[in-house]
């Protein structure tokens, strides 16, 4: 079977900027895979490269086997698209929006009810099809822009951090759709700065930083790689001053990190650390209020493999919700 994208070297320089730098992978079809990295990674100009939409440099890009550069109609064919900033018409109705999206892609009249029918039902907008789309919340429009997307009934969807800007609700309505599409058997590609979202969905993720595609594996080999560290997570009854310095020296401590109230601990110790923090809280009059040992998770085999100082991190957390994976009995 043919790949559903096949990358070989593919790159783009914006002037002196090397935004996509030489990156090569491999999607198999029905696969559910992940481009993470963080923002200005180069994670929008790789997919509008894939999709034809930006010209690569240098390299080359097969969608189904099609050169994308080579036959961008016939690529067009085999994708649906969804742009960070894909919207549908807002003053037309659910309804009309897909039957016009059909009349794009030269689909005969009762085809593109069938389809329109078929998508909306599945999307959970039937019910309101014949109302303006500029009534509809924000997650509603974009499951509108999804339909619209898969009217044509393409084998491949790309879908460029989508669900950047939604509600916790809406976002878990459309990963739910995205996944129940794959189930189906669409072959999914999507980018996100999300840690979380490549961690339930994708059957692989590449995490690309810089330009450069860093690590691709499954969320679960990509943890592995950091599986032999273990992180102490402990909170005192009071603050003390510097204290963070105190635990950074511990002998078995490898890094620190404050999350609100608590302290993280990076160790491949985690019993020594254990000690070590008693003695600590013995001596400074402290009470441990939390003790966990947590295995790390996604989310450090990322700093680990880009090299991302936590200060990036945090960066992130606050414009937006990278959320922390909570593993069970770590
Ligand atoms: N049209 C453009 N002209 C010049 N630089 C660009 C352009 N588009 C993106 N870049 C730069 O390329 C890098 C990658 O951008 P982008 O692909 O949008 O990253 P991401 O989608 O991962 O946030 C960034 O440094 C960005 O500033
Ligand atoms: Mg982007």
């Amino acid at each position: 079977m043919v790949d559903a994208i096949n990358v070989h070297n593919l790159t783009k320089c914006y002037g002196n900027l090397l935004a996509v730098d030489h990156i090569s992978f491999a999607v198999r079809q029905g696969e559910f895979f992940g481009l993470l990295g963080p923002n200005g990674a180069g994670k929008t100009t790789t997919i509008r490269m894939l999709t034809g939409l930006l010209k690569p440099t240098s390299g080359t890009a097969h969608i189904m086997g099609i050169n994308v550069v080579k036959n961008p109609v016939d690529v067009k064919k085999q994708i649906g698209v969804i742009s960070e900033t894909a919207n549908p018409y807002l003053e037309m109705s659910a309804w009309d929006n897909l039957m016009f999206a059909g009349s794009i892609h030269g689909m005969p009249k009762g085809r593109r009810k069938e389809q329109a029918e078929n998508l909306l039902k599945l999307l959970g907008i039937y019910d309101r099809r014949d109302e303006k789309v500029e009534k509809f919340s924000k997650g509603l429009r974009k499951r509108v822009t999804i339909a619209i997307a898969l009217v044509h009934d393409p084998p491949l969807l790309f879908l460029d951090e989508p669900t950047v800007g939604l509600d916790v609700q809406s976002a878990r309505m459309i990963r739910e759709l995205l996944r129940e599409l794959n189930e189906q058997g669409t072959t999914i590609f999507l980018t996100t700065h999300y840690i979380e979202e490549a961690d339930i969905l994708c059957d692989r993720v590449g995490i690309i930083e810089n330009g450069k595609l860093v690590a691709l594996d499954s969320p679960e080999n990509l943890k592995a790689a950091g599986r032999e560290e273990k992180i102490v997570e402990v909170s005192f009854d009071s603050y003390v001053r510097k204290i963070e310095n105190e635990l950074a020296q511990l002998p078995a401590v490898n890094m620190t990190k404050k999350r609100g109230d608590k302290f993280q601990l990076y160790t491949g110790d985690p019993s020594r650390v254990i000690q070590e923090l008693s003695k600590i809280a013995e001596e400074k009059n402290l009470k441990i209020v939390s003790l966990n040992v947590l295995t790390p998770t996604l989310e450090d085999a990322f700093v680990e493999l880009t090299g991302f100082s936590s200060l990036d991190m945090e960066r992130m957390e606050q414009i937006g919700r990278l959320k922390k994976i909570k593993i069970k009995g770590g």
